[in-house]
């Protein structure tokens, strides 16, 4: 017999862990697809939520993200060597990457805020890698979870555009400053868009974005990380980059520079800085 229908309560930002889900659910009924996902493919008949009235139809953008995210973990994991891997996934809601990824080798911490970790933990099956925090991103408290002789990967996948500028900047300075060696992926909105849904964007009749304060145009972002103690700027994407085959008219459109600059959201690679053996010393 079926389960009964999960019901849920979410609003404001934590409603938007539904957005990714219903993307990455979809994609499951493609031939050709970018990933794998039967748990949100099960999960999305199992909520009593309106996910097309509110979202509209399925897009590929979340699941470009969700696949760059579990290609890149999967990459650092393999150069890891003998330092223990740890992804910690910032603002995780119902993301189901350590099912995708699924290497053994991985130790996972899931920071979100209380109610979403709540929901996460009532809908997702129990992982025997993975421990669920529940804090604010912005609040250090979490960086204690993370072991000092571990190589973090730090993923922030559908988060900071809903930060002010100056939290953007402060929590990545503080995972430079908690966690050195650290490889940090997030994705990026252009200012149009920030300005937007600071106006209400309307993203069908039934849903209202929340704010998302944070927007840079992608070719900005080197130049913003590396203004950051402590930060250096990795690779930068647009959507239109890593699957081309997916995104033929936007990576048509992107090759002219200033439409690129203007329009493209983009996914961003950082890196934290190994501290020297001076800079103990002259703390201590
Ligand atoms: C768009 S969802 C992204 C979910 C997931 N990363 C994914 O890609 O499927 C945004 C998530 O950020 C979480 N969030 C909002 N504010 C937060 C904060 N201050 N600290 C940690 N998580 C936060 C929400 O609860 C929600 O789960």
């Amino acid at each position: 017999m079926r389960s009964p229908q999960q019901t849920i309560d979410l609003s404001g930002v934590p409603e938007t862990m539904l957005w990714p889900l219903w993307n990455r659910a979809a994609e499951q009924r493609r031939r050709n697809r970018l990933l794998d996902d039967p748990i949100a493919a099960d999960l999305v008949t199992r909520i009593d939520y309106d996910f097309a009235g509110h979202f509209g139809r399925p897009s590929v953008y979340h699941v470009i993200r969700a696949r760059l995210g579990d290609d890149l973990i999967q990459a650092h994991v393999d150069a890891c060597g003998d330092e223990e891997p740890v992804v910690v996934c910032l603002g995780d809601g119902l993301d189901t990457q350590p099912w995708r990824v699924a290497d053994p080798r991985i130790r996972w911490l899931s920071v979100d805020l209380p109610e979403s970790v709540a929901l996460r933990e009532r809908l997702l099956p129990a992982h025997a890698n993975a421990q669920c925090i529940r804090c604010s991103a912005l609040d250090p408290a979490w960086t204690d979870a993370v072991p000092a002789d571990c190589l973090p990967f730090v993923s922030a996948a559908g988060l900071l555009m809903y930060f002010e500028p100056l939290e953007v900047i402060r929590l990545l300075a503080m995972i430079a400053d908690r966690m050195p060696g650290a490889v940090v992926f997030f994705d990026t909105i252009p200012p149009w868009f920030s300005r937007k849904t600071l106006r209400g964007f309307q993203v069908t009749g039934q849903y209202r974005a929340p704010r998302m304060p944070w927007g840079i145009s992608v070719d900005d972002v080197p130049e913003f990380l590396e203004a950051i103690p402590g930060v250096t700027a990795g690779r930068v994407w647009t959507y239109a980059d890593p699957y081309p085959e997916r995104t033929r008219i936007l990576k048509l459109l992107s090759r002219i520079g200033p439409l690129r600059r203007r329009l493209a959201a983009g996914l961003a690679v950082a890196r934290t800085v190994r501290k020297t053996r001076a800079f103990y010393m002259d703390r201590s």
